[in-house]
C-alpha cells in the first residue's frame, strides 16, 4: 500500500522512485480518441527557459505570418507570430531518443549544434495528419502553443517542415510525465495532488483568460521541470474560443458528457476534465473508467459516481462541483468563473502569488542530473530506424495546408 499520510508528504513522496514500479505498467497511458478510435462515433470536425537553439536571446523578427482562419476581431490577442516560423532547421539539431510516441507522429530530445542545449521536438506526419482530419487542430496547435506563455506552459522556440513532416521545437522538460509518478505512487498523499492540482489551475485559468480551450487535461500532457513544477505541454487540441464549439475530440476518460453528446460546449469542460485529474490523482484511477471506449462514454453520460470512503468532504464537495452534468452547476462555468474553483475551500491555504512566481516548495524533486539530457524519467520507446526527416525537393501536396510551419 502506498498511500500516505498527508503529514508524510514530503520525505515520502521524494522516495517514490523505489516502490511499486510495477504499477507503472499496470495502466497504459489513456491515448486521445484520434489513436483509439471507435468507429461508432463522428470522429470529425463539424465546425522556461531563456536560451534559443541558435543562442540568440534577442528572440523576435518581423515575419508577421497569415493568420489563420480562426481570427476575428474579438480575439483577445493579436495572434501576431513575430517569433518562430522556420526560424530552425533540422540542420539545427542532433535527433537524440525517442520521449513519447503519439497519434501523428514522435517527440524526440534533441541537442541544438548550436549552444549544445537539450530540447525537445515533436514531429508530425503531414500525410497522418491530413488524413484523420487534423490540419486545423495542428495549424492550431501552433498557434496556441506560440501564443501561450505562462510558467506552467511548455515554451516553444520554433516550427519548420520538410516535405513529409512538421516539426515543432520545445523546451526539454527532464523531469518526466505527471502519469509515470503517479503510477509509481499509486495514487497521491492529498498535499501532493492539491500542489499539482493549483499549478495546473493556474495554467488554465491563464488559457481560458486568452479564450483557448485547452480540451486534453490528463498526466501525460502534464510534465514536471526539473525542480518539480508543472509544465502542461500538448495543444494538440487547444482552440482559440470566444463562444461554444462541437468538435468531439479528447481523452475518452476524461471527456465532458457534453462533448460526448456533441451537443455545442464551452470552456467549462476544462474544468470537468480538472476534476477527473484530481479525482485520478487522489484514488489512482479514473472514475469512468472501462476498457471498452464506448462504455466509458456511457459511464460518463450516466454521470454516477462511486467515491471512496477516504476523500474527505472537502475534496468531494469539490469534485461533485466539477464533475457535474449540469453546466448551470459545474464550478468554472457560472457567475464567478474560475474564481469560484480557485476560492473553492480545499485551496484555501494555497497563496496563489507565490505559486505563480515557483516560490512555494515543490512535494517532489524528479531525481535527475539537469542540463545533461538525462531522460531516466521517460518511457523507452522502440526508435525508428528509417526516420524521413529532412527529405526536400520532393513532391509535397501538402503544403499549402501547413503555411504558418
Ligand atoms: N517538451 C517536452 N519535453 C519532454 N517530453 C515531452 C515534451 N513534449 C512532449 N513530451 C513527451 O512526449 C509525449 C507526447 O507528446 P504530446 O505533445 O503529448 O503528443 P501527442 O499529441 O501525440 O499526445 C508527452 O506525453 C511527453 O511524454
Ligand atoms: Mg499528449
Amino acid at each position: 500500500m502506498t498511500s500516505m499520510e498527508p503529514e508524510d508528504t514530503d520525505t515520502s513522496i521524494r522516495s517514490l522512485n523505489d516502490i511499486n514500479l510495477q504499477d507503472l505498467i499496470n495502466k497504459q497511458h489513456q491515448q486521445n480518441i484520434y489513436s483509439n478510435p471507435t468507429p461508432s462515433l463522428d470522429l470529425t470536425s463539424t465546425s522556461t527557459s531563456t536560451t534559443t537553439p541558435n543562442n540568440n536571446n534577442n528572440n523576435t523578427n518581423n515575419n508577421k505570418l497569415s493568420s489563420s482562419s480562426n481570427n476575428n476581431n474579438k480575439s483577445k490577442h493579436n495572434n501576431k507570430d513575430t517569433t518562430t516560423k522556420g526560424k530552425y532547421s533540422l540542420n539545427d539539431f542532433q535527433i537524440l531518443r525517442t520521449l513519447g510516441t503519439g497519434s501523428f507522429g514522435r517527440v524526440h530530445l534533441t541537442r541544438s549544434i548550436h549552444n549544445g542545449r537539450f530540447y525537445a521536438m515533436k514531429v508530425l506526419k503531414k500525410q497522418r495528419v491530413v488524413q484523420m482530419k487534423q490540419i486545423e487542430h495542428t495549424n492550431d496547435e501552433r498557434r496556441m502553443l506560440k501564443l501561450s506563455q505562462h510558467p506552467f506552459i511548455i515554451r516553444m522556440w520554433g516550427t519548420f517542415q520538410d516535405c513529409h513532416n512538421l516539426f515543432m521545437i520545445m523546451d526539454y522538460i527532464e523531469g518526466g510525465e505527471l502519469f509515470s509518478l503517479l503510477r509509481k505512487s499509486q495514487r497521491f498523499p492529498i498535499p501532493v495532488a492539491k500542489f499539482y492540482a493549483a499549478e495546473v489551475f493556474l495554467a488554465i485559468e491563464y488559457l481560458h483568460n486568452l479564450d483557448i480551450i485547452y480540451r486534453d487535461l490528463k498526466p501525460e500532457n502534464i510534465l514536471l521541470d526539473k525542480n518539480g513544477h508543472i509544465k502542461l505541454t500538448d495543444f494538440g487540441f487547444a482552440k482559440e474560443v470566444q463562444d461554444v464549439t462541437y468538435t468531439l475530440c479528447g481523452t475518452p476518460d476524461y471527456i465532458a458528457p457534453e462533448v460526448v453528446a456533441t451537443k455545442p460546449y464551452n470552456k467549462s469542460v476544462d474544468w470537468w476534465s480538472f476534476g477527473i485529474l484530481i479525482f485520478e490523482m487522489l484514488t489512482g484511477y479514473t472514475p469512468f473508467y472501462d476498457p471498452t471506449p464506448m462504455k466509458t462514454y456511457e459511464n460518463i453520460l450516466n454521470g454516477s459516481i462511486n467515491y471512496p470512503d477516504y476523500l474527505p468532504p472537502d475534496i468531494l464537495d469539490l469534485l461533485q462541483k466539477l464533475i457535474v452534468k449540469d453546466l448551470s452547476q459545474r464550478l468554472g462555468n457560472l457567475q464567478n468563473g474560475s474564481d469560484d474553483v480557485k476560492n473553492h475551500p480545499w485551496f484555501k491555504e494555497v497563496i496563489w502569488e507565490r505559486l505563480l512566481s515557483r516560490d512555494i516548495e515543490t512535494p517532489y524533486e524528479p531525481p535527475i542530473t539537469s542540463g545533461v539530457g538525462d531522460t531516466s524519467q521517460f518511457d523507452r520507446y522502440p526508435e525508428d530506424k528509417d526516420l524521413d526527416y529532412g527529405i526536400t525537393g520532393v513532391e509535397d501536396p501538402y503544403r499549402d495546408q501547413f503555411k504558418d510551419f
